[in-house]
């Protein structure tokens, strides 16, 4: 088995808009961080369905339904754990750990009991794919009374951060999340509310697609200023960082108590809540980092061509930019994020930054469950005696 700093990892996340669980196989050693293959493995539609349900509040779970639920997400991480290596030809020893994030189904960082939950057996994966597994990686970062989130940021300063160059890296996920970079090594992030969640969700409903393939059907509506205004007056917009949020927030519920739907044609929705997007990300952008000269975004947003246009309008004369444009692939760069916390967590390192997550200090983020034995218990029993 390879050392814990220069070896394989395995990275796994399915993010906020359960569109894929993405799996990246990473070599850390001496230099950058080496992204060796990558596989974005689909969910099932009943299964998506059912998890993002969950994930809006809508439905009731009871703990029969909730452990199998936490098994069959767990199966489904072990599946693009084991496809990837297939596609890859790389065996199970060769890998060190893999850093599994699960599946948020609810992330409630603020009140008196503050918690957030990702379901997918951790056990699980590491019996399936019989390597060793680390997850739960925000929850000690949440008992620090931090926030759990953003994660990214520490590898985003790693992989993007240049000394003298103030940059932003822009999360483009379910909900999207700013890194800012002020080229003095401090680093700070949080997330600035809704990205392609909503979106996603409006065009589900309207359009029976899972999401608004390059903002085209965005881009057939007229904002509605109204609405626009309306939700821009969240709370959530003004409040100071640290920050995080989740589905169980920014949800069509969410939007619904903001207009008289009915009254705004469908198209015209979509586009004010691109505009939201857009607005509230540009907002943050402007405040935090005023002095930023580049916008790097990176999730799957980066592929919503209405998006990154409208994007690259309002913060002008910044350049948005997807993070491809320095080497950094923009679809899998929170699957390295995990494969490298996993590595931190075998090092003993810490994984968040307390500027960023709120947390009392750095903290060792995520629990080891270890893989099978590889010898056989009566092999190991002979060779004892
Ligand atoms: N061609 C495209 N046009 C428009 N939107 C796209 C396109 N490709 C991907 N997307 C959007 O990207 C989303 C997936 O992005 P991503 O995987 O980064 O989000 P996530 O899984 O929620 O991650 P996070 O953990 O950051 O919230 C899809 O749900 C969709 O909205
Ligand atoms: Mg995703």
């Amino acid at each position: 088995m390879n050392d814990a700093s220069s070896a394989l990892y395995l990275g796994l996340i399915s993010g906020t808009s359960a569109d894929s669980i993405d799996a990246a196989l990473i070599r850390f050693g001496g230099g950058a961080p080496q992204l060796l293959g990558t596989h974005a493995c689909p969910w099932s539609s009943d299964l998506r369905d059912r998890m993002l349900a969950l994930a809006q509040g809508e439905g009731v779970l009871d703990l029969d339904a909730f452990g199998r639920l936490d098994v069959e997400i767990g199966h489904c991480f072990a599946d693009a754990a084991l496809q990837l290596l297939e596609q890859c030809q790389i065996a199970p020893r060769e890998v060190r750990a893999i850093g599994s994030h699960g599946q948020t189904l609810r992330h409630r960082p603020a009140g008196e009991y503050p918690f957030t939950l990702q379901l997918g057996d951790p056990s699980v994966i590491a019996e399936r794919c019989r390597i060793e597994v680390v997850a739960d990686f925000r929850r000690a970062d949440i008992a620090a009374g931090g926030q759990g989130a953003p994660l990214l940021p520490i590898l985003h300063a790693m992989l993007l951060g240049r000394p003298g160059v103030s940059r932003v890296v822009l999360n483009l996920g379910g909900i999207a999340n700013i890194t800012v970079l002020d080229g003095d090594g401090n680093v700070l992030g949080f997330d600035t509310g809704p990205a392609n969640g909503l979106l996603d969700a409006w065009c589900q409903r309207h359009r029976g697609e899972p999401f608004d393939r390059d903002g085209l059907f965005a881009a057939s509506g007229r904002v509605d200023q109204p609405l626009l205004d309306a939700m821009l007056a969240d709370p959530y917009f003004s409040l100071p960082p640290p920050k995080s949020t989740g589905r169980e927030y920014f949800h069509l519920a969410w939007l619904a108590a903001h207009a008289q739907l009915g009254s705004i044609s469908a198209a015209d929705v979509q586009a004010t809540l691109l505009e939201l997007t857009v607005r509230s990300i540009a907002a943050a952008i402007v405040q935090q980092a005023p002095f930023a000269e580049e916008v790097l975004a990176c999730g799957g947003g980066v592929h919503n061509g209405a998006l990154m246009r409208r994007l690259g309008d309002v913060l002008a004369p910044r350049a948005v930019l997807s993070t491809s444009h320095y080497g950094v692939d923009p679809d899998f760069l929170e699957a390295t994020a995990f494969a490298w916390l996993a590595r931190q967590r075998l090092l003993g390192l810490p994984g968040n930054l307390p500027a960023v997550t709120g947390a009392r200090g750095p903290r060792v983020l995520g629990a080891i469950y270890s893989a099978p034995a590889t010898e056989s218990p009566e092999r190991m029993v002979s060779g004892a005696s």
